[in-house]
């Protein structure tokens, strides 16, 4: 397995490019608040419940929006962020430690077909992963050995689309934006899954507690416990 961190000297082959990276920036982050709005939290808090997480492991973090959502939302101390695409990485970093000291802020360069980063056991309060369950070859086992790194109490969550018609699918996506005739090409590879897949998964993975949330009519958070 590849795990990668990266320096800072890997930001100047941005540097050409820095004025569009930036235009883009703010459509993610627009983009970021329409799909982790506050029907998204309120789940997440009802999943977490009490077990306040110091530690988030976020697999396939992008830019790292949800782990700085996390630190303001839920005080969290550390963060592992994880993703295949060093460019997206690089965004976290920069925004990742406007929120936290550099020591505290992880970011692991890994393709996560090829299972997590080697974390030490029982240290992640919360393992998220956001809208990725569907590009992944094996989430079962993904989640499989996610859970020996959890600590007791640690829950896993799943965020992503779940399968629904192509005109629920649609209505969705032009609520972010996205045109009819995108969100057709994206259907039904992005919601491949249904509820009863994803929960299935975290059963078959050895969680406990296994609850699932809708997240208005196409999204759903699934959740396991390690007990
Ligand atoms: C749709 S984006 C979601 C990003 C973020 N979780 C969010 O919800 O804003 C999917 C992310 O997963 C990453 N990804 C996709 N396949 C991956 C893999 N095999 N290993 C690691 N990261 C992956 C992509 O690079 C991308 O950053």
């Amino acid at each position: 397995m590849q795990t990668t961190s990266l320096d800072a000297t890997e930001m100047d082959n941005a540097n050409d490019r820095r004025h569009d990276v930036t235009v883009d920036m703010g459509r993610v982050v627009a983009s970021f608040k329409k799909r982790y709005g506050s029907t998204f939290w309120h789940g997440l808090t009802h999943l977490i419940g009490d077990h306040r997480p110091q530690v988030v492991l976020d697999l396939g973090c992008g830019h790292g929006l949800f782990l700085e959502a996390a630190v303001r939302r839920h005080g969290v101390r550390t963060v592992h962020g994880v993703d295949v695409d060093a460019e997206r990485l690089r965004w976290a970093r920069e925004r990742l430690h406007r929120a936290l000291p550099p020591e505290c802020v992880h970011l692991h360069l890994v393709d996560l077909n090829t299972g997590p980063p080697p974390l030490p056991p029982k240290t992640v309060g919360l393992a998220f992963s956001g809208l990725v369950f569907h590009e992944l070859r094996d989430p079962t086992g993904l989640l499989r050995a996610v859970l020996p790194l959890l600590s007791t109490g640690g829950t896993c969550v799943t965020y992503d689309y779940v399968s629904c018609s192509p005109e629920a699918f649609v209505s969705d996506m032009a609520a972010l934006g996205v045109s009819p005739k995108k969100a057709l090409q994206r259907h039904p590879r992005m919601c491949r899954h249904s509820l009863e897949d994803l929960e299935g998964m975290y059963h078959s993975a050895g969680y406990d507690h296994v609850t699932a949330i809708m997240v208005g009519h196409t999204r759903a958070l699934v959740a396991g416990r390690k007990t």
